[in-house]
C-alpha cells in the first residue's frame, strides 16, 4: 500500500500521446505543442525495436502514423529512425521523426515535465518491454531523481506481465495498472503488482465511491481519455488524482482546478 499522505508528484492534467490530436501523436513536436498550451505532464506509448531500442509508437504497426509498413517491433532502430512520423498528420509536421525514449527523457528533464510511460509491447514481448522500459527509466531519470530535480516517470500498462517485469527490473519505480474494464480481481491484481495507481477508462467511474475505496486501499486513481470539461470537473470533484486528455487546446486552460 502506498502512503496517500505523500504528495502525488504528477500533474493532474496529462496530455495523451504527447499532445492529443493537434500534433502527430508520440512525437517531440507533440510535447512541444502541449507545453505551448501550458501542459507539463505527458503520456506516451513505448515499445522495443528489433535491436532493443525503446521508441514511441502506439499501434503494433507503423502504417497509420508513419510512412513505414508492418510491425514496428520487427524493424531496427536504424530503419525506424528514417521514417516520417508527421506527414500523415499534416504538412506542418512533415519529416517529424519517431523519437526514442531517451530523447523524450532529455526533453522532459530539461523542461521540468512529468512523464507517464505506457509500456505498449509488440505482440509476445510484454516482459522484455517492461523490463527494458524500467531499466531505461532508471538510467535516464536516476540522477535527476536523486538530486531532487524530477520525479520518476510513472510506468503503466494494460499488460500485467509488462508491469511485473518492470517491477522485477526496477522495484523503486512507480507503476500503474491500466484497465479498460473492471473484473473481480482487478484491484487485488494492482496490489499484487505493487502499483501505486490504477488508470481507468473514464466511463468506468460513475461516482465518488470507486475512487474513495481505491484511496482507502492506498491506490491513486487516474483516467483516460477525457476531452469534455464538465466530465473533467465531475471526476476531480469525486477525488480523481489525474486525467489524461487529448484536448490540450482548451481543457486545461479553461478548467484548471
Ligand atoms: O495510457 C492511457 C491511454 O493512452 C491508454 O490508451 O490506446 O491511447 O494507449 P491508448
Ligand atoms: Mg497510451
Amino acid at each position: 500500500m502506498t502512503d496517500l499522505h505523500t504528495p502525488w508528484p504528477y500533474p493532474r492534467w496529462i496530455a495523451h500521446r504527447g499532445a492529443g490530436k493537434l500534433a502527430p501523436e508520440n512525437t517531440l513536436a507533440a510535447l512541444r505543442l502541449g507545453a505551448q498550451f501550458g501542459w507539463s505532464g505527458y503520456e506516451c506509448d513505448v515499445k522495443l525495436s528489433a535491436d532493443g531500442e525503446l521508441f514511441l509508437l502506439h499501434d503494433d504497426t507503423l502504417d497509420r502514423t508513419t510512412d513505414g509498413h508492418g510491425l514496428g517491433g520487427d524493424q531496427s532502430w536504424a530503419a525506424l529512425s528514417r521514417l516520417d512520423a508527421g506527414s500523415w498528420h499534416s504538412p506542418d509536421y512533415a519529416g517529424e521523426p519517431l523519437p526514442r525514449l531517451e530523447a523524450v527523457a532529455r526533453h522532459c528533464l530539461a523542461n521540468g515535465h512529468a512523464l507517464n510511460i505506457e509500456i505498449k509491447p509488440s505482440p509476445d514481448l510484454a516482459r522484455e518491454t517492461g523490463a527494458a522500459v524500467a531499466r531505461a527509466a532508471q538510467r535516464l531519470w536516476g540522477d535527476a531523481v536523486r538530486a531532487g530535480r524530477s520525479a520518476w516517470p510513472l510506468l503503466s500498462s494494460f499488460e500485467p506481465a509488462a508491469i511485473e517485469a518492470a517491477r522485477d527490473a526496477a522495484p523503486e519505480l512507480p507503476r500503474a495498472l491500466l484497465l479498460e474494464a473492471l473484473d473481480t480481481d482487478c484491484w487485488a491484481r494492482a496490489q499484487r503488482l505493487g502499483c501505486v495507481a490504477v488508470v481507468l477508462e473514464h466511463s468506468l467511474i460513475d461516482g465518488p465511491d470507486l475512487i474513495a475505496r481505491r484511496h482507502a486501499e492506498g491506490l491513486r486513481v487516474l483516467v483516460y481519455t477525457v476531452n469534455d470539461a464538465r466530465r473533467a470537473h465531475q471526476l476531480f470533484a469525486w477525488g480523481l488524482d489525474g486525467l489524461i486528455s487529448d484536448a490540450v487546446d482548451h481543457l486545461h486552460n479553461s478548467t484548471h482546478p
